[in-house]
Order: C-alpha cells, then sequence, then structure tokens
C-alpha cells in the first residue's frame, strides 16, 4: 500500500509506446514480447476510493448476475501490462489486414473479444485506438448486433471476422463485437478493448474465443495459457502503467515458477468460466467454514481486480483480524481494518494451500489508520459462482488454465518472477508475428507484422476512477 500520508497510487496516462516488430525465433516454439507502458502517478482521495469499492462490488455482481487445422504446434508469450497499481492487466492483440495492435484487458472470466469502432463518437472512445473495419482488406461484417451490458453502462455494435494474432499464433477468421456504442468511462485508455478467455459457452457472441479456437485446433505445444501478474499495489512510486508479467499460450514458463503445478479439474466437466471448488480458507491461521456445493464454486477471473464471496464466509475471514469492522455507505459489502494489522490468508482449491501476502490483501488505504481488505461479500445470481478469485489471489501463484483435461493449476512464483513486483522497467517494443496460423488463409510460416497504428497516443489526465479496472464491469448479457 502506500504510505500514510499520501492516500494513492493510481495515476494516469502520459503516453503510450506500442511499435510492433517481428521477432520469430528461428525454431519453434517462438517467443514473442510487447510494448509495456508507462503513466505518470496521481493522487486518489479517499472518496475516490469509497466510490470505487462501491462500483467495484457492484459491478462484480453484474458480471456474474443474472476452424481450421494449423500447421506445425507451438506456443508463445504476451509480455503484459499492470494498469493503476494491479486495478488491471491487458494484453495486446493485433487485428486486420495490415495488422493492427490493440491493447485488450486479459479477462479470463469472459469469452468474448472485442474493440472500440472507429466510428465510435462516444466520448468514451475519445483517444484510445479504434478499430477501422474499413483499413483491414481481410475484415467481413457479419452484420449481427453485439452488445455487452456493464454496471454503469454498455457497449454495442455489430460483429465482425478478421484475422487475429497474438503472441506469435494466428486465426483467420475470429469473430469479435466492433462496438460504436461505448459507455462513458468503459474504456480505461489505452485499453481499446478486451479479450475473454474462458469458455465459448458463455460467449455472447456465441463465436470461438482465440484462445479455445487455438487450444482445439491443436495449434499449441500443450493445451494451456498461463499467467505470471505482477505486484505495484505496495509501491508508492507506482506508476499508471507498469511492466504486468507475463501471459504465456501453448506452454508454461519454467523460469517463471518452482515445482509442480498442482491442478484441479474444472467440477464435472462445466466448461464455462474457469471453475474451481473453494476447498479451505484460511485467516491468521484460523479454518473459515466453506459451505458444499454451488456456494464453493469459484470462477478464478485475471479480469477481475479483487476477491468476492459468500457473505458469511467474508465476515468468518474478517472476524479473525482485530478491529475489522464491516464497512457502510459505499464501502457496504467491505470491510475495514486497522493499516498496522499484517493479515495472513491462504485458499485451497482441493490441493495446495495458497498464502495471498499482506500486501495484496491490503487492497486500500482509506486513511493513516485505515485499510480495506482486498476480500468482499458478493451475490452473484443463480448461475454464477459464489467466489470470484480475481488479481488480488493470482498475483500471489504462477496460473495455468488447461482446456484439457480441463482445470486450473497454480505453482510457487520463480525468485524470477518475483523479482519482477515492484521494479518499474522502460517501455520495450511489441512484437507480434504469425508461427502457427489456424486458417488456410492465413499465411503460412513466420511473418513480420510492424505496424504502428497504435503507437504515441497522447492521452487527456482524466480518467474514471469509478472504472480503473474496466474488466470488473463487465456484464453478460447471455
Ligand atoms: C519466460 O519468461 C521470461 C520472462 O518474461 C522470458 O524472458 C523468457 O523468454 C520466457 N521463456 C520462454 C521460453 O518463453
Ligand atoms: C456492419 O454492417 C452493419 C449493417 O448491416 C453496419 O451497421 C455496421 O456499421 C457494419 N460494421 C462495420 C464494423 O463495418
Ligand atoms: C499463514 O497461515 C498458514 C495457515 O495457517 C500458515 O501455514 C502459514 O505459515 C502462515 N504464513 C505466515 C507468513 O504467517
Ligand atoms: C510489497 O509486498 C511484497 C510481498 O509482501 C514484499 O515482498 C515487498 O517488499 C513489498 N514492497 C514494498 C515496497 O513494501
Amino acid at each position: 500500500m502506500v504510505s500514510s500520508s499520501s492516500l494513492s497510487l493510481l495515476a494516469l496516462l502520459v503516453s503510450l509506446s506500442a511499435n510492433i516488430l517481428a521477432a520469430p525465433h528461428p525454431s519453434s516454439p517462438v517467443s514473442l514480447s510487447m510494448n509495456l507502458k508507462r503513466r505518470a502517478p496521481e493522487a486518489r482521495s479517499a472518496d475516490d476510493i469509497n466510490a470505487w469499492a462501491h462500483a467495484h462490488k457492484l459491478n462484480v455482481e453484474a458480471k456474474y448476475g443474472n476452424a481450421h487445422k494449423t500447421g506445425k504446434r507451438s506456443s508463445g508469450q504476451n509480455l503484459i501490462v499492470n494498469q493503476k497499481a494491479d486495478s488491471s492487466f491487458f494484453g495486446s492483440v493485433a487485428v486486420g489486414t495490415p495488422p493492427v495492435a490493440y491493447d485488450v484487458i486479459l479477462d479470463t472470466g469472459s469469452a468474448d473479444l472485442w474493440l472500440a469502432s472507429s466510428t465510435c463518437t462516444d466520448s468514451a472512445c475519445d483517444g484510445i485506438p479504434t478499430f477501422k473495419s474499413s483499413s483491414s482488406s481481410s475484415f467481413q461484417n457479419k452484420s449481427t448486433e453485439f452488445s455487452i451490458t456493464y454496471g454503469s453502462g454498455a457497449a454495442a455494435g455489430s460483429l465482425g471476422e478478421d484475422v487475429v494474432q497474438m503472441a506469435g499464433f494466428s486465426v483467420s477468421n475470429q469473430v469479435f463485437g466492433v462496438c460504436d456504442q461505448v459507455s462513458d468511462g468503459l474504456l480505461n485508455s489505452p485499453v481499446s478493448g478486451l479479450l475473454g478467455l474462458a469458455f465459448q459457452t458463455i460467449a455472447s457472441s456465441g463465436a470461438s474465443p482465440l484462445w479455445e479456437t487455438l487450444a482445439s485446433s491443436g495449434a499449441w505445444d500443450q493445451p494451456l495459457m498461463a499467467f505470471q501478474l505482477t505486484r505495484f499495489n505496495n509501491d508508492s512510486q507506482v506508476q499508471e502503467l507498469e511492466p504486468g508479467g507475463t501471459f504465456t499460450m501453448g506452454a508454461t514458463n519454467t523460469s517463471l515458477y518452482t515445482g509442480d503445478i498442482d491442478y484441479n479439474d474444472i467440477p464435472d466437466n462445466e466448461e464455462s468460466y474457469w471453475l474451481q471448488t473453494v476447498s479451505s480458507i484460511t485467516s491468521q491461521g484460523n479454518a473459515i467454514t466453506i459451505s458444499s456445493g454451488s456456494s464453493a464454486l469459484a470462477a478464478i477471473d485475471t479480469g477481475t481486480t479483487l476477491i468476492g464471496g459468500p457473505a458469511d464466509a467474508v465476515a468468518e475471514i474478517y472476524a479473525n483480524i482485530p478491529d475489522a469492522e464491516a464497512g457502510t455507505g459505499q464501502l457496504d459489502g467491505y470491510y475495514i481494518y486497522p493499516c498496522s494489522t499484517n493479515v495472513n490468508v491462504t485458499m485451497a482449491f482441493g490441493g495446495k494451500s495458497w498464502a495471498i501476502s499482506n500486501a495484496d490483501f491490503q487492497a486500500e488505504q482509506l486513511n493513516e489508520n485505515t485499510c480495506m481488505g482486498a476480500f468482499f461479500s458478493l451475490s452473484t445470481g443463480d448461475n454464477a459462482p459464489a467466489w470470484i478469485v480475481g488479481d488480488t489471489f493470482l498475483k500471489n501463484v504462477y496460473s495455468v488454465f488447461r482446456y484439457n483435461p480441463a482445470s486450473v493449476g497454480f505453482a510457487t512464483l520463480s525468485s524470477e518472477s518475483l523479482a519482477m513486483n515492484g521494479v518499474s522497467a522502460a517501455v520495450p517494443s511489441a512484437t507480434i508475428g504469425s508461427v502457427a496460423t489456424v486458417s488456410a488463409t492465413a499465411s503460412a510460416g513466420a511473418r513480420d507484422a510492424n505496424n504502428g497504428a497504435a503507437s504515441m497516443l497522447s492521452l487527456g489526465p482524466t480518467l474514471s476512477l469509478l472504472v480503473f479496472s474496466m474488466t470488473m464491469l463487465l456484464l453478460r448479457l447471455v
């Protein structure tokens, strides 16, 4: 968290550079990287935090409320960006012919890809790279309406189909939403949209998600994708954008974790969200009562900042923390506690138990002595999991999302991974290229995908703090 005198850490975008350069490895697997971006810091008031916390809870609840053959198998890596002190994590996809790179939230809690359209005249689209379908010779309009509703607004447009590349892979006919209506504050520059990484069964578009097309077609060395997410929320010098860690498609990166990956199957083969069953939670060394059945189901969600769970269990977590109190007003559902308390919460999903660092538990500092914890009470709809396990947890583990057998795995972060936490880095160049194409119409082998369409944006100073993690706002209209 921040120092007691300065409440905050949130920051603003100053500039972004997203040059793309192809760097195909001479032999597979191909390793690719993209730009990391930095922003200047900005203070955030307690009121802002309260308002944000309130919106976060409502929005997570809203979110959960109510091919072709490939050539050779491969794997690839996309370096990601940590936005606003761990609020969200985004990567880059390249879309169209010639390919243009867009920053997209990497969201294992949803299954649609969508981008803001160049025809969007809403203020929400000001200053962000938008997709111009007429600039892509391979774009095909599906002339089907698409909409996603958020806790505080909506994005709508039409479905299209185009070449989409990421981490060295290419899908020639990826269906995605091109949104010309975007509510204020839904996109947090430089992010242009969202890449859903959950299963097709929950896609609003009905389309196969990029990752699932690649995994099911055998494009990957291994049918899995993995994340290492950085922590900056206890860094008082945090910038708006910091290095976010790594997203690997088709393999795990053994330099980023140690020991075995502890996999647990998705219960009952319900491939929708990346579901797990919460088997144990401890707080300050004491076991919390976990109900069985549906109230133990959890979605492992890179697109949610904090951790939401059933009210009873969350209350029990805080009952072990001296002087913790339920929040009121906009902090309803959250808890506050003395910042001086070192909190140790662990979670298990059938296998090993994983500790959440005090730095992550301490989600916000409200004033000199009072902090807000990362667990909040959540009421999801009947068809949604009771727990939403977001980045608060995921920053503490190497996480693996395995297509077959459908499961989620966690492993201990390596010292190399841990060494990236809180370490600002220069903005590297984005890298993209196609290695394993998924369609007969896409080019074979590696090719350059040099473009600068998304580079050098200069952005205005104000972004809504209420929406500093846009994926928290996603509500699916299934
Ligand atoms: C593993 O991750 C590290 C750190 O991001 C990177 O330098 C390395 O190239 C990656 N290895 C592979 C095989 O992708
Ligand atoms: C697709 O076609 C529809 C009309 O069917 C039009 O309204 C929409 O703007 C088009 N979308 C794009 C991205 O060109
Ligand atoms: C956190 O709690 C767990 C479970 O009681 C315990 O095994 C672990 O040693 C504790 N970690 C720290 C750093 O206190
Ligand atoms: C942030 O938290 C981590 C994990 O608890 C710790 O290792 C690191 O030293 C902390 N950084 C700062 C700047 O306090």
